[in-house]
């Protein structure tokens, strides 16, 4: 699956290092070539000769090293590859990648390449939630990184959290799938969850949505190869592995964000983009007290948000060429869906039932029409066997792929 395969592996200064060792024999037993920069970090938990052994290939690690830069400079080695891997990627690392600082071999030819870069973080889980990590990891997300992991579990200082590295296998089935699964090569957009409108700063609009769904089809097209951006409003869902994520609250951060993904091949609208938004929001909290008139609930104006999917829709010059929205609704949903087909100028809807005996919102199960432009002899309106979202998802992206597939 790996056959022939550049890859650039990054190792930087974390106890998971020792884990890389593995993913190298893993990389070069599927086939592919490794070439390693090990960092002055990493070198303090693997060796340069253990990593050469196994890579069979030279270590690099030094920015000015006169040999190294005439023999094969860090801008060959940021180009001659078909994908960067830093695993495990330190707060540090991610820092610098997310800020464009270029102090060492491996940050400088993380800044140099143009190829797809996928991050394995690994770090005590403080350090992982730390709002300065969270705000770099958004960066990186936004700036098309992938990463993977970490994962929950037992960490060096004994403690348990989040933070351990994603394990080799996991890291090579990241890798695998973004090479040779029939979406790879296409970039895909994916809108999850709900938006939460601000009223004042403790108070917002929002809506039911879970953002399973969503964030399922995200994972399902990752894992069929395609470079997943996906713009999430608030969601208890984890960000799914080897998916760019990213975070957002309010529908026109969502839309702004997904101008930014922009261009991919296809875009899958499965937000619940709250309707309206509070005309103001107010910088202080509303207080109850009837005798300001102004201030009480009845007041509130409400303006309309910008339909992302529609806006998506209707791009003239990077419009995706396969847009496609969700249509939630409690009764006459094939009839709604084919009408909404046409006020959103998208191809697909997948038209679902949210009456709450469906349990739809926020459950884990979704039954669904796709409705298409009914081309000849058709009637555009399939109807999917009620299923887990999990499974939904994964039909979709194989619908993607086919439909993709046709349409060069
Ligand atoms: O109009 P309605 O909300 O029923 O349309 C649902 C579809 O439109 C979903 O795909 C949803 O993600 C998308 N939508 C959007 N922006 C909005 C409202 C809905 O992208 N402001």
């Amino acid at each position: 699956m790996l056959t022939n395969l550049r890859v650039l592996l990054i190792i930087s200064g974390g106890i998971a290092a020792y884990k890389s060792l593995e993913l190298i024999r893993g990389l070069r037993t599927g086939g592919a070539h490794v070439r390693p920069i090990l960092t002055k970090g990493g070198a303090q938990f693997v060796t340069p000769l253990s990593v050469a052994s196994l890579a069979h290939e030279k270590v690099h690690s030094d920015l000015f090293s006169l040999t190294d830069e005439s023999e094969i400079g860090h801008i060959r080695l940021a180009r001659e590859t078909d994908l960067v891997v830093v695993a495990p990627a330190t707060a540090d690392i991610l820092a610098k990648m997310a800020n464009g600082i270029a102090d060492d071999l491996a940050t400088t030819v993380l800044l140099a390449t143009d190829r797809p870069i996928l991050a394995a973080p690994a770090m005590n889980s403080r350090m992982w939630e730390d709002a300065s990590t969270q705000r770099n990891l958004a960066q990186l997300h936004a700036d098309g990184v992938m990463t993977v992991g970490p994962a929950h579990g037992e960490l060096a200082e004994g403690e348990v959290g989040i933070g351990r590295m994603a394990e080799p296998a996991e890291i090579l089935a990241v890798i695998e799938n973004a090479l040779s699964g029939p979406l790879s090569g296409v970039r895909a957009l994916v809108t999850s969850g709900p938006t939460h409108e601000p009223i004042d700063p403790v108070r917002y609009i929002a809506n039911r949505s879970s953002g399973k769904q969503g964030h399922a089809i995200a994972g399902a097209c990752a894992r069929l190869g395609a470079a997943v951006t996906l713009v999430s409003g608030p969601s208890a869902e984890a960000d799914p592995p080897g998916v760019a994520t990213v975070h957002v609250e309010t529908a026109r951060d969502m839309l702004e964000a997904c101008l930014d993904a922009l261009p991919a091949d296809v875009a899958i609208c499965a937000a619940a983009v709250s309707d309206w938004r509070p005309a103001e929001a107010r910088e202080k909290k509303i207080k109850k007290d009837k005798s300001g008139a102004s201030s009480t609930p009845a007041d509130l104006k409400l303006v309309e948000n910008p339909d992302i999917l529609a806006t998506l829709s209707a791009r003239e010059n990077d419009r995706p060429r396969l847009v496609i929205g969700f249509a939630a609704e409690t009764d006459d949903v094939v009839a709604y869906a084919q009408s909404k087909l046409a006020t959103k100028g998208c191809d697909w809807i997948l038209a679902n039932d949210v009456s709450p005996e469906t349990g739809t919102f926020g459950g884990d199960h979704n039954k669904v029409h796709l409705i298409s432009a009914a081309a000849a002899g058709e009637s555009g309106v399939e109807e999917w066997p009620y299923a887990s979202k999990l499974d939904v998802a994964a039909r979709l992206a194989e619908r993607i792929a086919h439909a993709l597939g046709e349409s060069p």
